[in-house]
């Protein structure tokens, strides 16, 4: 009844209709950066997407001065990308990392990160995780306190002004730091010391399969991989990478969110029944987990 009643209405209507359409389009196609398919399935289907995970991600109370994993039995893992921001790598592997809807953490050299601060505020708009990794990526062990310091301290400061977020966790060139350096880091930026314990030695470049089965066949609950994304090859490697790990039932979370899910000390149970011989003793909270 209507149709026949109101055929100008619906003329109009329809041209509305377009009108909207077309603006929209206008808009999209102006934005350098699109972030339409942000909530899509990947290409692969819809099973292999990470899962939206909501975990806290403060580090109070349950950081120790050092980590190299999780401590979580769930099925939980953080990618860890160092020695970026590049300026092509870095935004090729945050495109894979969106199309999965996976969370990861980036060490970022602070120098980098002052020649291109927008991909560092792509980083953290996406929802991942920075992390300094100092302004040189010098042996840290080599250096008077008052130089790593100085690393520290212009790296945070780099990112700081790059993206408005300070870093939470540092992870030092080389994975070289001294013990007593690490106490005195956490002491005084409160930054745990994150190394890892998956290497796929990819800065060798061994090749794209290698790097994929290395990391997929290493990759525990509760892994921190580490992987580089200042070279191509590495970068390559990931979209066999994830969707092998996202096949396995891994979800991902960043560094803060994994550190996060260690038990707190008072949260800590007895076990019910005798551990068996092999199994670790239990420990209140994870600190200085070298590899
Ligand atoms: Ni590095």
């Amino acid at each position: 009844m209507i149709t026949h009643r109101y055929p100008f209405f619906l003329m109009t209507l329809a041209a509305l209709s377009m009108l909207v359409a077309c603006s929209a389009k206008d808009k999209r196609h102006k934005k350098t950066n699109s972030n339409a398919d942000y909530r899509t399935a990947s290409m692969h289907g819809s099973g292999l997407r990470n899962a939206d995970i909501a975990l806290p991600n403060s580090l109070s109370g349950v950081a120790g001065v050092s980590h190299s994993r999780g401590r979580t039995t769930m099925p939980y893992i953080a990618m860890t990308y160092d020695d970026g921001p590049h300026p092509q790598n870095t935004p090729r592997l945050l495109d894979m990392l969106r199309q999965r809807n996976i969370r990861a953490t980036f060490y970022v050299i602070g120098r980098s990160v002052n020649m291109y601060p927008h991909i560092v505020r792509r980083i953290v708009a996406e929802g991942h995780e920075i992390g300094n990794h100092t302004w040189t990526h010098r042996n840290l062990t080599t250096l008077s306190d008052a130089s790593v310091r100085q690393e520290m301290n212009s790296t945070r400061d780099a990112i700081i002004a790059a993206c408005g977020v300070k870093p939470r966790t540092m992870r030092p060139p080389y994975g070289a730091l001294r013990q007593s350096q690490r106490a005195w880091i956490y002491k005084e930026y409160a930054y745990p010391t994150i190394l890892w314990n998956v290497d796929p030695q990819d800065w060798k470049r061994p090749g794209v399969s290698v790097v994929a089965s290395r990391i997929i066949n290493h990759t525990r609950n509760g892994s921190i991989v580490l992987a580089h994304d200042l070279h191509k090859p590495t970068v390559d490697a990931m979209p066999a990478t994830l969707d092998g790990l996202l096949r396995r039932g891994f979800k991902f979370v960043t560094v803060s969110q994994l550190l996060a899910l260690n038990p707190p000390v008072n949260m800590v149970q007895a076990p019910t029944s005798p551990l068996p011989p092999s199994s670790p003793p239990m420990m209140p909270i994870a600190v200085s987990v070298v590899r």
